[in-house]
């Protein structure tokens, strides 16, 4: 699909994201014809920069990011770009941008399209939308869209008071919530790999289904992000949006059709069916841990407690795992287990579905190497699927032998996939929302988080401790041996 005419409003131009992620994604969107000339690109920051000197920081971003560009393609594209010094809490500064927009909106014919997209420090979230509409800049023939980072709020009083706050400038339709997770290839993957395939839906429920374990473990560490990592923790850093996202992705039910709304309600019926923790339950189910020293690949890396910017007696989490229950018709009795730490052994992402073994164990009664079915959804470093089955080895032999079938997306289609921020954008400059977080969601996801942040807060459940390098705590293991279970480790 080819994207409408518009301008594009970054807040927070100079920063991380804007360099590392969005200049990309829009040059790919460009490169591959998607957007043709007619879109305008304003940068916003409180640095003093020229346009010149932005374009040419574009141009050198996009370079640096992007593998095979095209110089002149790249100096093209970069020409799109503007930049404006704004202090984002004054009203005059909005007077500027409008001005500069209007001029933008002739030059491009953009038909008034507005993408605003605040990649900034979260307290301006309110404020920016506020000013947009109370000065007018929202006020134009075209469509309005807001993209919001995370986090949003940081509990359910403090999310919703935003959200009021963004809603009095736009309509839940127009607001559009990130959580990159949902633009990874294989997690949108999910859904077809499930509805499209009748053999997985038809034995998808708790009848064939033993458990669901998710990963998704880094390697880095909190690098320079401590002043806002010791206030998340990896509690409201992963599993509040990302875990979650995969969690609801992996349970909803089939939709009616395959448009947003409909997506997003069967997603959001899955929390509904989350079962909410009270304080001793918490204990029981969710462990949090921190990592000390260790190595990660042969390397010596540093505790947590020693990283620049950390207080020395920090009890923020680096690493959740969770045993989590949906009590609905489909999911009564599965265990979805689910973990996320800065700090392991590797840097992966993956759903692991554990099939119930058969009625009678005519194979694997008296042998150790019987495995049960699993299906793996890799969403990275690889992208694909696995299905594990057993087979029998050659020769005249009872013993079994577990065999992968495996695809591998990326190399299937020898190209790489959209980076998740490249598909997004996508979404949003044409209007849909699927896969993006409604508030609804948003809201009961911080509801079942209270509760686990409110019970560490208080008399409190014990941090535990695991290594650099490892693949969490001993305390993670447990969770998992008390139900007779134990994690599957990332192939
Ligand atoms: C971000 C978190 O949302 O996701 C980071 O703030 C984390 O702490 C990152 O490193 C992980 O994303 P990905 O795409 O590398 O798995």
């Amino acid at each position: 699909h080819s994207i409408p005419n518009a301008s594009i409003v970054i807040f927070g131009a100079t920063g991380d994201l804007a360099h590392r992620k969005l200049f990309p994604a829009l040059y790919q969107l460009y490169q591959k014809g998607h957007m043709k000339e007619n879109f305008s690109v304003v940068g916003v920051s409180r640095k003093e920069y020229s346009h010149e000197q932005f374009q040419q920081e574009v141009y050198e971003a996009v370079n640096e990011h992007t593998p095979g560009t095209e110089s002149d393609k790249v100096k093209k594209f970069a020409s799109h770009f503007y930049y404006l010094k704004m202090d984002v809490t004054s009203e005059p500064s909005y007077h500027e941008l409008e001005e500069l927009l209007n001029v933008l909106d002739r030059d491009y014919q953009t038909n008034g399209n507005r993408l605003y997209y605040l990649a900034m420090a979260p307290r301006f979230f309110g404020t920016i939308p506020t000013f947009l509409k109370s000065e007018g800049i929202t006020n134009t023939e075209g469509w309005q869209r807001i993209v919001i980072e995370k986090p949003f709020g940081h509990d359910l009083p403090s999310a919703t008071k935003l959200n009021e706050e963004i809603q009095q400038s736009f309509n839940e339709d127009d607001i559009y919530r990130i959580d990159h997770y949902l633009g990874k290839e294989m997690v949108q993957n999910i859904q077809v790999i499930r509805f499209g395939n009748a053999i997985f839906e038809s034995i998808w429920n708790n009848k064939y289904i033993d458990s669901v374990q998710i990963t998704s473990s880094e390697t880095l560490g909190v690098e320079d992000r401590a002043a806002y990592y010791e206030k998340s923790g990896a509690l409201l850093d992963m599993v509040q949006n990302h875990m979650l996202q995969m969690v609801m992705m992996v349970a909803m039910e089939p939709p009616g059709e395959l448009k947003p709304e409909h997506i997003r309600d069967e997603k959001v019926k899955v929390l509904r069916s989350l079962r909410f923790f009270n304080e001793e339950e918490v204990r029981k189910n969710v462990i949090r841990g921190q990592y000390t020293d260790g190595k990660i690949k042969g390397e010596s890396v540093p505790a947590y407690l020693k990283e620049e910017n950390v207080d020395p007696e920090s009890k923020t989490e680096t690493f959740v795992a969770a045993k989590l229950f949906i009590d609905n018709f489909r999911w009564t009795g599965v265990p979805f287990y689910i973990r996320t730490g800065k700090r392991m052994a590797v840097k992966s992402t993956e759903i692991v579905i554990q099939f119930k073994q058969g009625p009678m164990a005519l194979y694997h009664a008296n042998t150790e190497k019987y495995q049960p079915n699993l299906l793996r959804i890799h969403i990275q470093p690889d992208e694909g699927v696995s299905l594990t089955l057993n087979a029998k080895p050659k020769g005249d032999t009872s013993d079994l032998l577990p065999i992968d079938m495996t695809y591998n997306n990326k190399s299937a289609t020898d190209m790489n996939s959209p980076e998740a921020y490249e598909k997004l954008l996508h979404d949003c400059l044409l209007g849909n929302s699927t896969y993006f977080t409604r508030w609804d969601e948003v809201a009961l996801s911080w509801e079942f988080i209270d509760r686990i942040t409110k019970t560490w807060n208080g008399t409190g459940a014990p941090i535990t401790y695991y290594n650099s390098g490892s693949m969490g705590p001993q305390e993670a293991e447990q969770l998992l041996y008390a139900d007779g279970h134990s994690w599957w480790e990332p192939t």
